[in-house]
């Protein structure tokens, strides 16, 4: 019988890439498999979480024990993280594509007889983090992550700033840490004052370090 140090703790996790349609047969998207997100889903849960993962388009099966609202685009993604409010812990993995084209087109696009590419006007997309993190109903904890390239830590502070987190896990996504789909992570753990850098290690035992920690904040001290 392993401890439930989070019972009758309610979280919410986003996890894998969004898809942003241009037309009926044509979208956006990135290369997020899931694998960060859903290993994280699964740790709370394992550690008495009642979890609520909102999932973009992924080919990895759903974690045991937790409930997932499988979304499609970043605007759907929002709906679902607000209809699963309020909660006490909220995780945002999802690699949410920042943009997405101003006006899909209801038919397949059609190759212009002059030889022309298509134009495509590109609109933001709401940052789902942002708005929990500043928001009315923001949760006890708020965790971000950043996918950065380069200057991780002074990127991440900002983010941590600008989004209203609380932590962001950031890990460096340069081509060679074959971080999108990988199996393994290597990242920093960063708040207003503290940064922790962990060793390469799989995605499995971030998401169990990550839950060690968040218990670690609920804990509370029984004299
Ligand atoms: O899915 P995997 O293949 O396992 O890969 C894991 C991962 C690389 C996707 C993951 O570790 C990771 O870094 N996730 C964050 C990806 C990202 O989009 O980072 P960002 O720096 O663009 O965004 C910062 C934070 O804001 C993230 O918590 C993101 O979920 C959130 N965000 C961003 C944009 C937006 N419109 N809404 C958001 O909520």
């Amino acid at each position: 019988n392993t401890p439930k140090p989070l019972a009758g703790k309610r979280a919410i996790v986003t996890s894998g890439p969004t898809r942003e349609d241009i037309d009926p047969v044509r979208y956006i998207s990135n290369h997020s498999s899931g694998k960060q997100g859903h290993a994280i889903a699964a740790a709370l849960a394992q550690a008495g979480a009642e979890v609520l993962l909102v999932s973009g388009p992924v080919s990895i099966p759903d974690p045991h024990d937790v409930t997932v609202v499988n979304v499609i685009c970043a605007v759907d993604m929002q709906q679902a993280v607000d209809r699963a409010l309020p909660a006490d812990i909220a995780v945002f993995v999802a690699a949410v594509a920042d943009w997405r084209v101003d006006s899909q087109a209801s038919e397949k696009i059609k190759k212009d007889k002059s030889g022309k590419p298509p134009a495509l006007s590109m609109i933001e997309n709401p940052d789902i983090l942002a708005g929990v993190g500043n928001g009315k109903k923001r949760p006890a904890l708020v965790v971000g992550f950043a996918a950065e390239t380069e200057n991780v830590v002074d990127h991440a502070r900002a983010k941590l700033a600008k989004k209203g987190a609380d932590w962001i896990v950031a890990n460096d996504v340069s081509e060679e840490n074959n971080v999108f789909g990988g199996d393994a992570n290597t990242v920093r753990l960063i708040s207003a004052h503290d940064d922790e850098a962990w060793p390469k290690m799989s995605k499995e035992d971030v998401a169990a370090k990550l839950v060690e920690r968040i218990a670690q904040r609920f804990e509370t001290v029984s004299v």
